[in-house]
């Protein structure tokens, strides 16, 4: 299956998608708090998307119970909202969220600090949002997908963290995960030309210690193997034909 080059109509309607999904981050970034509890988060995250007359995208997505991952400390990605796990001051928190607008879908992540953060804490924190943005330098309409994954390898290892592997990027449009897999560390190949019109999910997950993680028992939440903390970043991005991808869930 190729690689969808969506129409201008379709681009309308992921930018509206986007939109509504950076509100949804912008206003779940505000709320956070120590004495929450990561259920709480899922709740408002999916009263505001539906608020917005969206579908929650990840709810009952290959079985996942709930509309936002909430991902803790060691926790990469995909953690389980729970009443019982309460927020504490100098967490760090990964809300990974997605919606859909009239058949069209969304994808984006941030991690937040709880409270005071370590000052190290802060920093995977930044790199690893800024290792996005170095990714997308290369988005450029005639580069090659795999140029982006080697742009956020080259920033993130001069800092020492570890990539994780196992999982990935993808393209998104009319589903959640369409082709391409996006990597986030460098290839031995070049990959696909990238062409206008592409819808790409970059999404860097990043740990403070080495690259490798675990799935806990509940098959869903990632967690990294050695205990050190990880952070996550994500947007959906438009491959455009005058040189700068559009960032579509950026407010
Ligand atoms: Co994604």
């Amino acid at each position: 299956m190729a690689v969808s080059i969506k129409s201008e109509r379709e681009i309308e309607l992921m930018r509206k998608a986007g939109k509504m999904l950076a509100e949804v981050h912008a206003r779940l970034g505000e709320a956070i708090r120590p004495g929450m509890s990561t259920l709480d988060i899922d709740k408002l995250g999916e009263k505001l998307i539906r608020s917005y007359g969206c579908v929650p995208n990840f709810l009952n997505y290959n079985g996942y119970p709930a509309s936002i991952c909430v991902s803790v400390n060691d926790e990469v990605v995909h953690g389980i909202p729970h009443a019982e796990h309460i927020l504490q001051d100098g967490d760090i928190v990964s809300l990974d969220a997605g919606l859909i607008y009239k058949g069209y879908h969304s994808d984006a992540a941030r991690t937040h600090a709880v409270g005071t953060i370590s000052e190290e804490a802060k920093k995977l924190i930044e790199v690893t949002k800024q290792s996005f943005f170095e990714g997308i330098k290369m988005a450029k309409s005639g580069n090659h997908l795999y140029d982006i994954s080697s742009a956020i390898d080259q920033y993130v290892s001069s800092f020492g963290y570890g990539i994780v592997k196992d999982l990935v990027g993808h393209g998104i449009g009319t589903k959640l995960h369409e082709e391409p897999q996006i990597p986030n560390f460098t290839q031995r190949r070049k990959g696909i030309k990238l062409r206008a019109g592409m819808t790409l999910a970059i999404e860097p997950m990043i740990n403070m210690g080495d690259w490798e993680v675990d799935w806990l028992d509940d098959d869903w939440t990632v967690v990294t193997a050695d205990g050190s903390l990880s952070a996550h970043y994500e947007n959906t991005i438009l491959i455009t034909d005058d040189g700068e991808p559009e960032i579509l869930t950026l407010l």
